[in-house]
């Protein structure tokens, strides 16, 4: 028996940080994905490769490399659950950059998880895999609002109120437009980036509630302009919640340039998305700007890449 499983990556188009403190935030899945395979090993063993990174580890033998733990971590919890583990290699895949602000390690913990459980005969539900995923986000982002793990795991777009409050939002993607994710070439920690942020509300909580309370509004409207498909107002609303993001300190020179030349090229909007201090920024433009935003940006990154958001969520398939 083979199992394959994959998670899309995501992107975050409002919201991100705020999140964290309990406002909405709206995400949308991309076409990017994480592929986990699952097959019979040879060897009475339960062998690990991650081919993104390079590096593996035999389950039950020595520590794995400190990227792999959050993968020993679902191994532990899945067989704490449901006793020891047959052989099997294990195999994963990636076209999500690490560290970058798509939601690469939620991917990667969700389709690991799921076709672990598919390939021993247990049903990967929707809670089990999102309990799984995020214990392996704390490993890897300290206290994880839940977002990431939600979208990649129900796809789509979503109103994200927590990890027991996700709306699946019907949004009127039109064809007309595209969204672009332009790379800093900055990879960063989202759980210190969390962090830095957090510390600001603590020294200026009066003037910190006044941007979160702006956030929330920025979400709402953007919830329903989603739904009737206004993709102009929301690249405005992009750029106001850029703003945001700008005053909570998770800009860098680097997103700015990119920001600044996007809408200089006639993006509709342009925004930090993810943890920021360098990660990826989107761009929203008509299709029919897009060459000429990409070429103006490519002295500025050189990793540029046009994507479709809403994609499926997590699917598994299996051959015998
Ligand atoms: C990371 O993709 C989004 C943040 O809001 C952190 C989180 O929600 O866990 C920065």
């Amino acid at each position: 028996m083979k199992v394959c499983c994959r998670a899309p990556g995501k992107t975050i188009w409002f919201g991100e940080h705020f999140v964290v403190k309990g406002i909405p935030a709206i995400a949308s899945s991309v076409d990017l994905y994480v592929r986990t395979y699952v097959e019979p090993c040879k060897d009475d063993k339960i062998k690990f490769w991650s081919k993104s990174l390079e590096k593996g580890f035999i389950y039950g033998e020595k520590e794995p490399d400190e990227k792999l733990l959050p993968f020993k971590r679902i191994l532990d919890l899945i067989s704490n659950r449901y006793g020891e583990l047959p052989s099997m290699k294990i195999t994963i895949d990636s076209d999500i950059p690490i560290s970058y602000g798509l939601g690469s390690s939620a991917a990667s913990s969700i389709s690991f998880a799921a076709a672990v459980l598919k390939y021993i005969g247990e049903e990967p539900t929707t809670a089990l895999i999102k309990e799984l995923s995020m214990e392996a986000e704390k490993i890897v982002h300290g206290k994880p609002s839940g977002i990431d793990t939600a979208i990649s795991l129900h796809g789509g777009f979503i109103y994200y109120l927590g990890p027991h409050d996700i709306r699946p939002l019907n949004a009127k993607w039109i064809d007309e437009y595209t969204l672009l994710v332009i790379g800093t070439g900055i990879t960063r920690n989202t759980g210190l980036v969390v962090r830095k942020v957090l510390e600001r509300y603590e020294r200026f909580p009066t003037i910190m509630k006044r941007i979160y309370d702006a956030a929330k509004e920025i979400s709402l409207i953007a919830k329903s302009l989603t739904t009737i498909g206004e993709w102009d107002k929301i690249g405005e609303l992009m750029n106001i919640n850029h703003g945001l993001l700008v005053s909570i300190g998770v800009a860098i020179p680097e997103t700015e340039r990119i920001i600044h030349n996007s809408l200089r090229l006639g993006a509709l909007g342009a925004k930090i998305s993810g943890a920021g201090l360098g990660g990826i920024v989107i761009v929203l433009s008509r299709k029919k700007d897009k060459d000429i935003i990409v070429n103006g940006l490519m002295s500025f990154s050189n990793e540029i890449i046009e994507v479709k958001p809403g994609v499926p969520g997590l699917e598994c398939s299996v051959k015998n």
